[in-house]
């Protein structure tokens, strides 16, 4: 069946609404603000959404009736996922005379070269108004954006000068903007000379029969990693579904015992339940990205995308999280570990997509921990990620589940490790003897993030700190998170 060809994507930017027609649906919103558009406020610093300074906010409709408004950066955003959104850049800030941010910034020196400025102001301007995910404390709002010549003490000091602020409530301009049918576009790329489609259905069946007529489809859900697909490989994509506007992927229930999380929830969304129920998820969610990677990125995208690196795998492995697949009418439920075959191979059919990933809400008095190991402590990819679920009754390990990520191929359970620890005295003796294990689990690489014998060497230590917080939680093991505010 033939794609719909609608008039344009249409978005509010800055409050008037705006409409790009015939855009290339790979186009990101920076490249249209600046290039398209020519408000050029926005920078462009890495084009991969690591420094911040392409920062905007989008406002969707919340659902009760006001705004919700997010941090992000536009320099991973295709511009058919801002379609019935609204955008604020830093030229809607300030026209007569500066912002409050804006003046805070001047005031307390926070510009020098000013290449970072718009971003900061527009992270700051977020907190400001309580934006999603950014009524948090000053250093992990700021964590993603990266500013290299006037270092952060003037910008921290501006931040703590800021005052509070409504937000702009652009629910009734948002309302007329709605869009009552899927998304759908086409565009012909003269340079690849392939036509390229765009879908956003607005339901689950229809997103079921999108995927099943279109199995070769790229699934895009937050973007940030395919943003990088097109903007640093320059790969050529052809036919894209959006899962942004599915709203049953979006939410998230319980039931019978287990959390099940739509595969659109982004991290934000999810950050308050998991941490409430797994503490040491939600301080690994924390560092995951930055403020604006957490408003965009999704778990599901976390696991479909496969990488032995992702996070939020070996956690949720080590949870004993189970992955739900769908193709057509057809679901079926798989443990999340099974989905990982191969380095780049996962259990999905062509024409299948992730619906949910479930999650158990107990774990019957087990302990859980996860530890992440980056250079970086905040919006750095994990060298070594493990994640622990170790049951103990009367000093003896009676269950343990185990998983790491960046030590194989794929995120992957430590089963002689988990052998060696069960019906043993949770003592010093067998924590040696379960990191001994570990060299039967894994084969790590070295590569630019860790050499191999580090990789080995901090994965047993991983577990040697579990056993430290379980005998001494007296004693001071981890890095502070953010502070300041
Ligand atoms: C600056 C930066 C920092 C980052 N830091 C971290 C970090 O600290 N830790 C970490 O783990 N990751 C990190 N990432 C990677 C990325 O943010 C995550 O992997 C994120 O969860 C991807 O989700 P997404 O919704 O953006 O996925 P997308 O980019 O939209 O998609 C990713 C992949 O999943 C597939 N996909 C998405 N949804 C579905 C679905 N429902 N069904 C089938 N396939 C699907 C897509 O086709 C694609 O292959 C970072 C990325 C950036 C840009
Ligand atoms: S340009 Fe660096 S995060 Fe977007
Ligand atoms: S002022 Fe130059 S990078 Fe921040």
């Amino acid at each position: 069946m033939a794609a719909k060809v609608q008039a344009g994507v249409r978005f509010l930017l800055n409050g008037e609404v705006v409409e790009a027609r015939g855009v290339d649906p790979t186009r990101t919103l920076l490249e249209h603000l600046r290039g398209d558009l020519r408000r050029t406020g926005t920078k462009e610093g890495c084009a991969e959404g690591d420094c911040g300074s392409c920062t905007v906010l989008v406002g969707e409709l919340d659902g009760q009736g006001g705004t919700a408004w997010r941090a992000v950066n536009s320099c991973i955003q295709f511009v058919p996922m801002l379609d019935g959104k609204a955008v604020i850049t830093v030229e809607g800030l300030g026209k007569d005379e500066p912002h409050p941010v804006q003046a805070a910034m001047v005031e307390h020196h926070g510009s020098q070269c000013g290449f970072c400025t718009p971003g900061i102001v527009m992270s700051l301007y977020g907190r400001a108004m309580a934006a999603k995910g950014t009524a948090a404390p000053i250093d992990e709002v700021l964590a993603g954006n990266l500013c290299r010549c006037t270092g952060y003490g003037p910008i921290i000091a501006a931040a703590e000068a800021i005052a509070p602020e409504a937000a702009p409530d652009v629910a009734d301009k948002l309302a007329t903007l709605r869009r009552g049918e899927a998304l759908n576009l086409d565009y012909a790329d003269p340079i690849a000379g392939v036509t390229r489609r765009w879908f956003a259905p607005l339901s689950a069946d229809e997103l079921a029969r999108t995927c099943e007529q279109h199995p070769d489809a790229v699934i895009v859900a937050g973007a940030t990693d395919i943003g990088l697909w097109v903007t640093k490989l320059r790969k050529p994509l052809g036919t894209l579904i959006d899962i942004g506007r599915v709203g049953e992927l979006k939410a998230i229930t319980r039931e019978d015992g287990w959390l099940r999380i739509g595969a659109g929830v982004r991290y934000v969304d999810a950050l308050d339940t998991l941490g409430e129920l797994y503490p040491d998820l939600g301080a690994m969610m924390r560092r995951l990205g930055s403020t604006q990677v957490r408003n965009s990125g999704t778990i599901g995208g976390n696991i479909a995308n496969g990488s032995p690196i992702g996070d939020m795998p070996p956690a949720l492995i080590a949870l004993g999280a189970e992955l739900v697949l769908r193709r057509g009418d057809v679901r079926r439920t798989i443990a999340l570990e099974d989905f990982f075959i191969a380095y780049g191979q996962q259990d999905r059919a062509p024409g299948e997509f992730v619906e949910a990933v479930r999650v158990p809400i107990d774990l019957d008095g087990a302990m859980f921990k996860v530890f992440k190991l980056s250079k970086r402590f905040d919006q750095d990819i994990s060298a070594v990620c493990g994640a622990f679920n170790i049951r103990i009754v009367d000093e003896v390990v009676t269950a343990a589940r185990i998983a790491y990520g960046g030590m194989a191929g794929t995120p992957k359970r430590a089963a002689a490790c988990e052998a060696a620890l069960v019906g043993q005295l949770w003592n010093r003796t067998t924590i040696h003897a379960a990191v001994e294990a570990l060299a039967g689990d894994f084969t790590p690489l070295t590569d630019a993030r860790a050499s191999a014998a580090y990789r080995a060497l901090t994965a047993g230590n991983m577990l040697r700190k579990m056993f430290i917080e379980s005998a001494r939680p007296d004693l001071e093991t981890r890095v502070p998170e953010a502070a300041h505010g």
